[in-house]
C-alpha cells in the first residue's frame, strides 16, 4: 500500500537507526535540532563533548542562537562523521510542540534539499514522544519538496536517504506515510488549474483508492442529476468541465456506519463565476480545492495506515465560471435536501456545493461529520493567514478536531455560532439566501448556511481560507500548498480508533 505515486513526489527512502550514535553517523549532512539557551543536552550535548566544546563556544559566541528556525550550518565538525552539520533552532524548549518540530523539520529538508544529497541524518531527542517523532518526520518530508511541479529546473531535490537516529522504527514509518499524504494534498493544490479540473481530480481520487485499497465512487453529470444534486450542477454550469462528487470508504472498524465523515470543498478554480473576482483575488484560486485535496489525502492515509475505524470522504468538484449557462444572481436553486437557495453572490459558491455533499453524507449516518473548506476571505480578516477556524453545532464533535489539531501543531481557533446569525441568510423568496447582510461576520454566516445542510448529525466545519496557501515563502516551505488539516484529520481518525 503505498500513498505517493513513484513517478512524482517522492520523498526517498526514511528509515529509523533506532540505536545508532549521532557522531557516527555516515551521512552527507545531519541535522540537530537547538533549544534556545545552549548545547546542554541531548545529540547537541553529544556533539559538543565530540568536538571538544564547538557548540558551547558559538552559543558563547552569540554564533548559535537556538531560535525557532534559525539554521546554522556547520562544516567539519571534530569528531564528527557527517560533512555537515545543521543546526536547527526550536527556541524556547518547553514551547517546542508537534507544530514546532513538523515546521523545524521541514526549515532543515527544505535548506538541505536545494542541492541533491544522497544521505542526510536528523537526530531525534529522547525526550520526544513517538508523536514527535511522526510529525518531525512528515515536517522534513514536506520541507524536501517545493513548488517545482511545472518547472523544468527543480529547485529541490529530495534526499536519497533519510536517517532518523534514536528514533523508533514504527514511528518514522508512520510520519514517513503522513508526509507523503500532506505532500499528495499539496501537489494536487499546487497543479495548474488548466491540468486539474473536476474530472482529472477525480482520477486523481481512483488512482489512490487503486494504491490504497479505499473503495471509490465517481458521480458524474448524469449521476447528479438522478440524485437530485441542483446545488452541485448550478455552480458547474458556467464551465465546460462537468463537475463531479467523489466518495470514498475506508473499512477499518468493521461497524455498520462510518465513526467519521470527511467532507471536503472542491472547487478546482473559483473564478467568482458572474459575481466576477477581480484579478488579484483571482490569482490564487487553484487552491479552492485544497479542502477536498486533504480530505483525499487524509483518507487516503489513514488506509495506508490500516487504522481500525470506518471513514468515509466525500468531495464536491466544480469550476466556478462565467460560461453561457452560468447560474445567475436571482436564481432559486432547490438542493437535494429540498431546501431552496436563492442566489445573491455566485463567489459565494462553495456552500452551494456543500449544501449537497453534506447531505449525501448525511444519508449515511455517520456518527460525525467534519468538512474542510477554503470558504471565505472573512475568515482570513478575522484569524489571519495561519489559523484554520472550527464553527460547530455540537461541541464535543468541535472539541475532538481541536485536541486532534493541538497534538499535531496545526493551529485552529473556534468562532460562534449564536442563533441570531441564522436571521442574516434569511431570503424573501427562498428558504434561505447563500450570503449574510453585508460582510460582517462572513464566516459564521458561511458556517450558518451549511448547518442548514448536516440535520442533527454532530459536524464541525474547518475554514481553511487562511492556511491553505502560502503566498510568501516561510521558512519551512517555499510557498504554494501547504496541506493544511491532513496530519489533523488522520490524527482525529486516530482517537477515534481508540
Ligand atoms: N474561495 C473563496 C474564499 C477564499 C478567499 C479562499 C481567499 C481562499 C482565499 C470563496 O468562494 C469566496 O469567494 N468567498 C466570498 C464569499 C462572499 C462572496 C460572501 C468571500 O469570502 O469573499
Ligand atoms: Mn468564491
Ligand atoms: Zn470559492
Amino acid at each position: 500500500m503505498s500513498l505517493s505515486q513513484p513517478r512524482r513526489g517522492d520523498a526517498g527512502s526514511v528509515v529509523a537507526d533506532p540505536t545508532g550514535r549521532v557522531e557516527s553517523t555516515a551521512a552527507d549532512a545531519l541535522v540537530v535540532f537547538l533549544a534556545e539557551g545552549g548545547a546542554g543536552h541531548g545529540a547537541a550535548a553529544e556533539i559538543d563533548r565530540v568536538s571538544g566544546g564547538l557548540l558551547s563556544r558559538l552559543s558563547g559566541a552569540g554564533e548559535l542562537s537556538g531560535r525557532r528556525y534559525d539554521c546554522v550550518p556547520l562544516f567539519a565538525v571534530p569528531g564528527v562523521q557527517a560533512a555537515k552539520v545543521l543546526v536547527c533552532g526550536i527556541g524556547k524548549a518547553d514551547t517546542a510542540d508537534a507544530g514546532v518540530l513538523y515546521r523545524a523539520a521541514a526549515t532543515a529538508a527544505r535548506q538541505l534539499a536545494g542541492r541533491p544529497r544522497t544521505a542526510v541524518a536528523f537526530a531525534t531527542e529522547r525526550s520526544w514522544t513517538n508523536g514527535h517523532v511522526e510529525q518531525a518526520v512528515a515536517g522534513a518530508i514536506a520541507g524536501m519538496v517545493g513548488q517545482d511541479l511545472h518547472r523544468a529546473e527543480k529547485r529541490r531535490t529530495a534526499f536519497g536517504t533519510t536517517v532518523w537516529v534514536g528514533a523508533d522504527a514504527d514511528a518514522v514509518a508512520g510520519g514517513a506515510t503522513l508526509g507523503d499524504g500532506v505532500n499528495l494534498a499539496r501537489r494536487l493544490v499546487n497543479m495548474s488549474p488548466d491540468e486539474l479540473y473536476p474530472e482529472s481530480f477525480a482520477q486523481e481520487a481512483a488512482a489512490l483508492a487503486a494504491r490504497t485499497g479505499l473503495a471509490v465512487e465517481v458521480w458524474d453529470e448524469a449521476r447528479l442529476e438522478r440524485e437530485r444534486c441542483q446545488a452541485i450542477l448550478a455552480v458547474g454550469r458556467g464551465s465546460i468541465r462537468q463537475p463531479r462528487l467523489v466518495i470514498l470508504r475506508h473499512r477499518g472498524g468493521g461497524g455498520t456506519s462510518p465513526a467519521l465523515a470527511l467532507v471536503g470543498k472542491g472547487v478546482t478554480f473559483d473564478s467568482g463565476g458572474l459575481s466576477l473576482k477581480p484579478s488579484d483575488s483571482m490569482l490564487t484560486m487553484k487552491c479552492d480545492m485544497a479542502g477536498g485535496a486533504a480530505m483525499l489525502a487524509a483518507i487516503g492515509t489513514i488506509a495506508a495506515l490500516e487504522l481500525p475505524v470506518d471513514v468515509v470522504a466525500a468531495i464536491g468538484l466544480v469550476e466556478n465560471m462565467t460560461g453561457p449557462a452560468a447560474y445567475k444572481l436571482g436564481d432559486v436553486i432547490t438542493a437535494r435536501s429540498g431546501t431552496t437557495i436563492e442566489v445573491h453572490n455566485t463567489d459565494a459558491e462553495g456552500r452551494i456545493v456543500l449544501a449537497d455533499v453534506l447531505d449525501v453524507v448525511r444519508g449515511l449516518a455517520p456518527a460525525r461529520i467534519v468538512d474542510a473548506a477554503t470558504l471565505t476571505g472573512s475568515c482570513m480578516v478575522a484569524l489571519g493567514h495561519d489559523v484554520a477556524g472550527l464553527f460547530t453545532n455540537d461541541q464535543a464533535c468541535c472539541d475532538a478536531v481541536a485536541a486532534a489539531a493541538r497534538t499535531v501543531g496545526e493551529p485552529v481557533w473556534q468562532l460562534p455560532m449564536y442563533p441570531e446569525y441564522d436571521e442574516q441568510i434569511s431570503s424573501d423568496v427562498a428558504d434561505i439566501k447563500n450570503v449574510g447582510d453585508g460582510r460582517w461576520g462572513g464566516a459564521i454566516t458561511a458556517a450558518k448556511f451549511l448547518e442548514r445542510f448536516v440535520g442533527g448529525t454532530p459536524w464541525t466545519h474547518v475554514d481553511i481560507a487562511g492556511p491553505a496557501f502560502a503566498e510568501k515563502p516561510r521558512p519551512w516551505t517555499d510557498g504554494g500548498a501547504t496541506g493544511c488539516m491532513v496530519r489533523t484529520m488522520v490524527e482525529l481518525a486516530r482517537s477515534l480508533a481508540r
